[in-house]
């Protein structure tokens, strides 16, 4: 169901065009009334002739009508004097709000996060997929125990909302925990991990729409006390939708590794993910081709289960390296071992060392920027 909440979540990133602040943060999208599927809202102007209106009022149709929402009535209204200089408009100071820097367009007000400081040298890597099933958060969750191994503070933000599945993967019981008022990742193999699926009460579907996911992650990076990290990994929901392209928004920064099987069809369906990445500005670390091929243990043969030369050729087409080929394999886990975990591979194994190598290569990588 549509609430207010929603509503003003969904608008959060459309900034003031001078000050760059949200508009919804300083209250001038206001008065939000829902009904039925109608929704109507007050827009509070600095402008006399409205004429700088249109593109805010553009952008919140838009946003609203992604998340479904086709019928917005906009009442326009003058800012009064208090309002104005409240914000900072006044004569004293002009235009612009001079501690802070303005914001560009979309995620108004995340600058001020520590993790998104232009200052902090956290590397943020999004993991993507053209289709679900190719392993996409078995890549994630491998890829950060191997930095961890490394040495490297890594956390994990389990960003498939539909199908999170980052605990479970990792074998992770317990739930964060809330200290002096910040909730704290919880930590498993050294990796930090917050996923959507520590507050949803087992196998109860999640129907939120785009825009919640936009939120979600604004909370796992504001609220949640990361500590120190070098890493964060996003495993991102598969394909190239509304919630993909959120995270663009909100992580301009974020780099992106694509995950493709072998397969010739998995590979051009992975393609328009690079191509996203590539139109929205995001440095591609890589492809990793997992289930790469199925190695016999006693005679040492390769099968090409699912084909052959699909991670290569769509490095090929995104101009970017083949980072890994990972084999077939279930992690040689045991549920009684204090350490198991349904898909984390142990470093001592030939699919663990692999991943190790692919956490040697991202890090080099990272490094040449
Ligand atoms: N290299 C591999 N060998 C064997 N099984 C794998 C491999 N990679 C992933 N899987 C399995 O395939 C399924 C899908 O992987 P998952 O990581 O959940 O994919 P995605 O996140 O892309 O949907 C899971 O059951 C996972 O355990
Ligand atoms: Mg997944």
């Amino acid at each position: 169901m549509v609430t207010k909440e929603w509503i003003q979540a969904a608008l959060r990133p459309i900034a003031d065009p001078k000050l760059g602040r949200s508009l919804v943060e300083m209250q001038w999208i206001r008065d939000i009334m829902i009904k039925e599927e109608r929704i109507s809202l007050t827009l509070v102007s600095q402008d006399k002739d409205h004429a700088a209106n249109e593109a805010i009022e553009r952008e919140i149709r838009e946003r609203l009508q992604q998340a479904g929402i086709q019928e917005v009535h906009i009442r326009i209204r003058n800012a009064s004097e208090s309002e104005l200089a409240e914000a900072g408009y006044s004569q004293t100071h002009p235009t612009q709000d001079t501690d802070k820097a303005p914001l560009k367009g979309h995620g108004a007000g995340l600058e001020s996060l520590p993790l998104l400081d232009p200052n902090s040298k956290v590397k943020f890597i999004a993991i993507a997929s053209g289709k679900g099933g190719v392993g996409k958060s078995t890549v994630t969750v491998n890829l950060a125990a191997a930095l961890a191994r490394m040495g490297q503070r890594v956390g994990i933000i389990d960003a498939d909302i539909y199908g999170f599945s980052v605990p479970d993967m990792m074998g992770i019981e317990e739930v964060p925990h809330v200290e002096n008022g910040q909730m704290l990742p919880v930590e498993r193999f050294d990796v930090k991990v917050m996923s959507m699926g520590f507050f949803v009460r087992e196998n109860n579907p999640v129907v939120w729409r785009g825009p919640m996911l936009g939120r979600m992650i604004r909370q796992f990076l504001s609220e949640v006390n990361w500590g120190e990290l070098d890493y964060m990994l996003l495993d991102l929901p598969p394909g190239t939708g509304d919630i993909a392209l959120d995270v663009h928004q909100i992580l301009p920064q974020s780099k992106e590794i694509i995950v493709t099987t072998p397969h010739a069809t998995a590979a051009y369906v992975a393609a328009r993910a690079g191509a996203m990445a590539i139109q929205t500005d995001h440095e591609i670390v890589g492809v990793v081709e997992n289930m790469a091929f199925y190695e016999c243990t006693s005679c040492g043969e390769r099968e090409y289960v699912f084909g052959k030369g699909g991670g290569a050729r769509l490095a090929e087409t995104l101009s970017t390296d083949l980072l890994a080929q990972i084999p077939l394999g279930s992690p040689d886990n045991h549920p009684s071992e204090p350490d198991f975990s349904p898909s984390v591979y142990k470093d001592d194994t030939p699919i663990g060392r692999r991943y190790d190598d692919l956490a040697a290569v991202v890090i080099q990588k990272c490094k040449e920027d």
